[in-house]
């Protein structure tokens, strides 16, 4: 068996363990390339897991047209979710459309309205939620395990590529012809919102585009910012 045909067996026998233990079980898909290899991944196994997408209103125009193309080729409905309006009519007036680029916290404030508000009502109701994080992917990402419980959502947490290197990911996509967003091919490895992504140059860090213009401590958006405590069997 080829290393990455064991990766792929242990990411499918957590997801398994996560349907079997905690059902019922939702992933929260960016439709970034970890995602669509667990997007492939869970329609390929037939596992028994929902998938939903926080859609800001800011995205790029190639994220969209991945969401499109995802709705026709997997068979696992993708489920939207918006901010609330009121919400961004209210930031919008006080802070202006791009008001994000003045501070740290009106940058925080627009991601808590646009992406934690909605992702609280997409976990509503479930037990466990599964991400594409990998560890490698920041220094606030170093110390995350496999699986844990979620203080902040009340349920179980589940990162099933933790341990993957970004090379892992793209042989996964480019063997599995995995449908993925052309931005990638365009040197942006990580990809969020328009105004806050941009490519990056050789060598640079792979979040490097992320809210380029803020430090690497800074650099979450409040998805997964939340206290995780060792897995608890329940
Ligand atoms: S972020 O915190 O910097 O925005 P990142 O883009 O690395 O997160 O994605 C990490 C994981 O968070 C993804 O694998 C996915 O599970 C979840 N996630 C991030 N953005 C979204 C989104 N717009 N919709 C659904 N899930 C998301
Ligand atoms: Fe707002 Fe930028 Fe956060 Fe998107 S990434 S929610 S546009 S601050």
């Amino acid at each position: 068996m080829s290393e990455l045909q064991h990766m792929v067996e242990g990411v499918v026998a957590i997801l398994t363990e996560a349907v079997r233990d905690y059902s019922p079980v939702v992933f929260a898909n960016s439709l970034g390339a970890e995602d669509m290899v667990l997007t492939d991944i869970i329609n390929r196994h037939e596992l028994d897991i929902a998938m939903f997408s926080l859609d800001t209103g800011r995205l790029p125009q190639e994220t969209y047209d991945l969401m499109q193309t995802v709705r026709t080729h997997y068979r696992i409905p993708l489920r939207i979710y918006f901010p609330k309006v009121e919400q961004i009519e209210a930031y919008v007036a006080q802070n202006g459309v791009n008001g994000f680029y003045e501070s740290v916290a009106l940058r925080k404030r627009c991601c808590h309205i646009r992406k934690v508000e909605p992702l609280r009502r997409a976990l509503h109701g479930k037990r466990a939620w599964i991400t594409g994080i990998r560890r490698e992917q920041a220094a606030t990402r170093s110390n995350l395990a496999m699986a844990a419980y979620d203080m902040e959502h009340q349920m179980q947490k589940f990162n099933p590529l933790l341990e993957w290197s970004n090379a892992q990911v793209w042989q996964y996509i480019k063997q599995n012809d995995v449908p993925y967003n052309k931005l990638h091919d365009r040197f942006y490895p990580s990809i969020g919102c328009a105004p806050c992504t941009r490519a990056v140059t050789p060598g640079e860090d792979i979040r490097a585009g992320r809210w380029w213009w803020e430090t690497p401590e800074n650099k979450e958006c409040g998805l997964h910012v939340g206290k995780v405590v060792p897995i608890k069997k329940v």
